[in-house]
């Protein structure tokens, strides 16, 4: 059995030490390591923990396909992404859920964990089989619409109370179609100087209320995607503070960065739901992430082909890729603006989704005998970013041509190295080229 000396290295930006790895799992240190890694001012963090990636698989493959997200989440320095259902045909059965998840073994780059849908065909009416799902080899505890709200109350009622009996939690896309019908961007200034029909942020606010109430009742777990408004996280403050609710909601890195102004230039590849929001958000929802209000960092990764993004604004689909510059957009909007160190981005982005998922193998300590899955990153390496050169099959970043502050050198995933360097260590990888 092989031991792994990984030298130098500054767990969660603190003093250099080493780090030892054997069978998979940090281990006590030893004087004859077979190997030496040099990881001299590297950070080490554990393994980052995505709680929302769209694979695409099946169905979307010209998009992305569970090899080619994979390694652009390994290359992000992720080793558990959960991918969305909703794909073609649906994750609604556990047929698919067992696909997906076969297909992230085959691959082996990061764990797959598929999310099974609500409703059957997201079509927000009847329940899917969410026990068969639960039950399947996949073992799917979290359940979500993405893409569609379950919009009406006593689906969701229903689904909460399944999801307390499976010991799951049920993600929602907070979204009253109601008040979006035809939307194309925040509904605001920005908008309507460009003709673009709003979309209300009430229909996010007002679903999120609505189902912290619905999650009370029901005594079960709610977890809010990609919450985007300042509105979105005093409710969730306000929740906490008058109801026994188990609720958790993450953010995206877009919309921490971006603003509704990017949608000026009207290129498509801004188009995203919800929609980028204005600037006094973004900054509300960095300091809900900094204390705590919002629990994590979600990529909302959503590869599009190029025909879905190189069109007219109002024909092209929502979604920007996020895999690969998730670290680097928090280390900007997060790090360098002095409301996170560096333990704070090990739980916004590993601890607190492996939490929230139910994971007890990911987001553990930096110590031995845990699950030796780690993210090294360079925290003085920038680099611009370029869609073409990005392991997705799609290209549709929002930050073309931007500077990152930071780099992924090295992913482990349970002591094998997924990236060495800044290259993906074997897997199927079919990407760009
Ligand atoms: O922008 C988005 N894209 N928001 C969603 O909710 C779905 C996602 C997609 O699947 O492309
Ligand atoms: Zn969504």
């Amino acid at each position: 059995m092989s031991t792994t000396r990984i030298a130098g290295v500054r767990p969660y930006g603190e003093d250099p030490t080493d780090l030892y790895v054997r069978d998979g799992v940090l281990a006590e240190p030893v004087d004859d390591p077979d190997e030496i890694v040099d990881a001299g001012g590297l950070i080490a963090l554990p393994g980052l923990v995505d709680l929302h990636t769209h694979l695409r698989e099946p169905g979307g493959e010209e998009a992305e396909t569970v090899a080619t997200g994979s390694a652009a989440a390994a290359l992000g320095g992720y080793t558990a992404v959960f991918a969305m259902p909703n794909t073609d045909p649906v994750a609604d059965s556990p047929v698919v859920v067992e696909h997906v998840w076969r297909r992230g073994r085959e691959v082996g780059l990061v764990d797959v964990h598929p999310v099974g849908a609500v409703t059957v065909g997201l079509g927000g009416e009847r329940l899917a089989e969410m026990g068969m799902m639960a039950a399947s080899p996949a073992g799917v505890r979290m359940f979500s619409d993405d893409g569609r709200c379950v919009n009406d109350p006593l689906v969701m009622r229903r689904a909460l109370e399944y999801a307390r009996a499976l010991d799951a939690v049920v993600a929602q896309h907070a979204e009253d179609h109601r008040l979006t019908v035809g939307a194309q961007a925040h509904e605001g200034p920005v908008a309507a100087r460009l003709g673009l029909a709003g979309w209300d942020p009430t229909a996010e606010e007002s679903i999120v209320a609505r189902d912290v109430m619905l999650a009370a009742t029901a005594g079960a777990r709610l977890h809010v995607c990609h919450l985007s408004t300042a509105r979105s996280a005093a409710v969730l403050r306000w929740a906490r503070e008058h109801y026994e609710v188990r609720v958790s909601a993450e953010v995206t890195p877009h919309h921490l960065l971006l603003t509704d102004t990017a949608v000026q230039d009207y290129d498509p590849v801004h188009k995203v739901n919800p929609p980028l929001r204005p600037a006094a958000d973004t900054e509300a929802l960095r300091r809900a992430l900094a204390d705590g209000t919002v629990d994590c960092v979600a990529t909302d990764h959503a590869p599009h082909a190029v025909e879905a993004k190189d069109c007219e604004w109002s024909a092209a689909r929502p979604g920007m890729l996020g895999l690969q510059t998730a670290l680097p957009v928090v280390v900007t909007t997060m790090v360098a603006t002095g409301l996170l160190d560096w333990r704070g981005v090990a739980r916004v982005c590993s601890e607190a989704p492996a939490r929230i998922a139910g994971l007890t193998d990911q987001g553990r300590p930096l110590t031995p005998g845990e699950p030796a899955n780690l993210a090294l990153v360079d925290p003085d390496a920038a680099w611009t970013v370029r869609g073409a050169e990005l392991a997705s099959r799609a290209d549709n970043t929002p930050y073309e041509g931007m500077e990152m502050p930071v780099s992924v050198v090295h992913t482990m995933l349970r002591g094998r190295w997924t990236v060495r360097d800044g290259k993906v260590q074997d897997g199927e990888v079919q990407g760009h080229g």
